[in-house]
C-alpha cells in the first residue's frame, strides 16, 4: 500500500503519490455515499473520539457521518463544557481520553501545532480537523478532489485563491497540495491578508482581482478570519467586497469554464455574492461539502489499516 502513515497531521507529510491514493479510495466512498445502503465495515469495533476545541458545523458534522457510515462507534466529546474550561492542560485531557482506548481522534484546535503535540501523547490514530492558522489537511484533500473530478485533473490548472490568505490554513494546506501535484498558483489578497514569507512557497501574489483572475480555472474564496484579527487588516467589508469579493463580473476575468469554490462558513455580500455562490452551473460549493464526507472516510479507513497492521506486528 502507498499509505503509511500513524496520523493525519497535515498535508506537508504527504506525498504525490499518497494524496492519489487517498482520493481515488474516496471516489469509491462518493459512490457509497450516493447509494441506498450508506454503509460499510471498514471501522466495524473501532471508537471514534471527535474533541472540537473551536466551533464547527461541517467539519465536525462530516467527520460523525464518516465514522458511523464506516461502522466505527462515534463520540463527540463537547470540549465547551468539558474540564478545559475547569483548568485542565490539553495533555491531561489526551491522556483520559487515551484510558478510554479510543481508536482515531479528531482534533481541532485554536493554536497550530497543538495537534501534533497531542499525536505525541496517546496511542491512536489523530486526524487534524484544523489547527490554528497551521493546517487543515482533509479541507485540502476535499478541496482537491472536487477539483479533479470538475476539471479531470489535478495537475497544470491555473488555480487561484482569493481573500485572508494570512489568517488561513485551509489557504495553507491547499497551497502545499496543489503545489505538490504541479498546479500554478496565484494568491489574491490585499498585502495586509499575505502572510509574510509567502514568496518561498513558489506562488504568484497579486493585490488586483482583474489580473490575478485572469485565465485561472479555479477560484477559491476565503472568509475574512475576523477571530484571528487584531484591529485593522481591511477599510471596511463593503470596500473590501468592492475590490476583493467574487461577483459574476469579477468572475468573468477567469477561463468561462471556471469554477468557483469556498470552504464554508461564508459571508454572503463580503467575499462572495450570494446569487453566484449558489449557480450551480458555476459554484461547487455543495459538492466541497459531499467530497467532505468521502474524504473523511478514505483517510479514517487507511489509517485504521494501518493501525490494525501495526497493532499486529506487536
Ligand atoms: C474553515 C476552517 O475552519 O478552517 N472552515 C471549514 O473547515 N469548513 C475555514 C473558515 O473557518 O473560514
Amino acid at each position: 500500500m502507498t499509505f503509511t502513515h500513524r496520523h493525519l497531521l497535515g498535508i506537508e507529510h504527504l506525498r504525490p503519490e499518497e494524496i492519489v491514493t487517498l482520493l481515488d479510495l474516496a471516489d469509491d466512498y462518493v459512490a457509497l455515499n450516493k447509494g441506498e445502503t450508506k454503509h460499510s465495515e471498514a471501522l466495524a469495533g473501532l471508537t471514534q473520539i471527535n474533541m472540537f476545541f473551536e466551533n464547527s458545523t461541517r467539519t465536525q458534522a462530516s467527520f460523525e457521518l464518516a465514522g458511523k457510515r464506516l461502522g466505527a462507534d462515534v463520540m463527540n466529546m463537547a470540549m465547551q463544557a468539558s474540564s478545559i474550561t475547569k483548568g485542565e492542560t490539553l495533555i491531561d485531557t489526551a491522556l483520559t481520553l487515551n484510558a478510554m482506548h479510543p481508536d482515531l481522534l479528531v482534533v481541532r484546535h485554536p493554536h497550530s501545532g497543538a495537534v501534533d503535540l497531542l499525536a505525541q501523547k496517546v496511542n491512536c490514530a489523530v486526524l487534524n480537523a484544523g489547527d490554528g492558522r497551521h493546517e487543515h489537511p482533509t479541507q485540502a484533500l476535499l478541496d482537491a478532489l472536487t477539483i479533479r473530478r470538475a476539471k479531470g485533473r489535478l495537475h497544470r490548472l491555473n488555480i487561484a485563491i482569493c481573500g485572508d490568505i494570512a489568517h488561513s490554513r485551509v489557504a495553507r494546506s491547499n497551497i502545499i497540495l496543489l503545489g505538490k501535484m504541479e498546479n500554478r498558483i496565484r494568491l489574491i489578497g490585499p498585502p495586509t491578508l499575505m502572510p509574510s514569507g509567502i514568496a518561498e512557497f513558489g506562488v504568484e501574489v497579486y493585490d488586483d482581482m482583474a489580473r490575478g483572475l485572469e485565465d485561472v480555472d479555479v477560484v477559491m474564496m476565503l472568509r475574512l478570519q475576523r477571530e484571528r484579527m487584531d484591529g485593522g487588516f481591511i477599510p471596511s467589508e463593503r470596500e473590501y467586497y468592492h475590490r476583493f469579493g467574487l461577483d459574476a463580473a469579477k468572475l468573468s476575468y477567469a477561463k468561462p469554464d471556471a469554477i468557483v469554490m469556498h470552504p464554508g462558513p461564508m459571508n454572503r455580500g463580503v467575499e462572495i455574492d450570494g446569487t453566484l455562490a449558489d449557480d450551480i452551473n458555476r459554484s461547487v460549493i455543495q459538492d466541497q461539502v459531499e467530497m467532505g464526507v468521502a474524504v473523511r472516510m478514505a483517510a479514517m479507513d487507511l489509517l485504521a489499516r494501518n493501525l490494525r497492521d501495526l497493532r499486529g506486528a506487536a
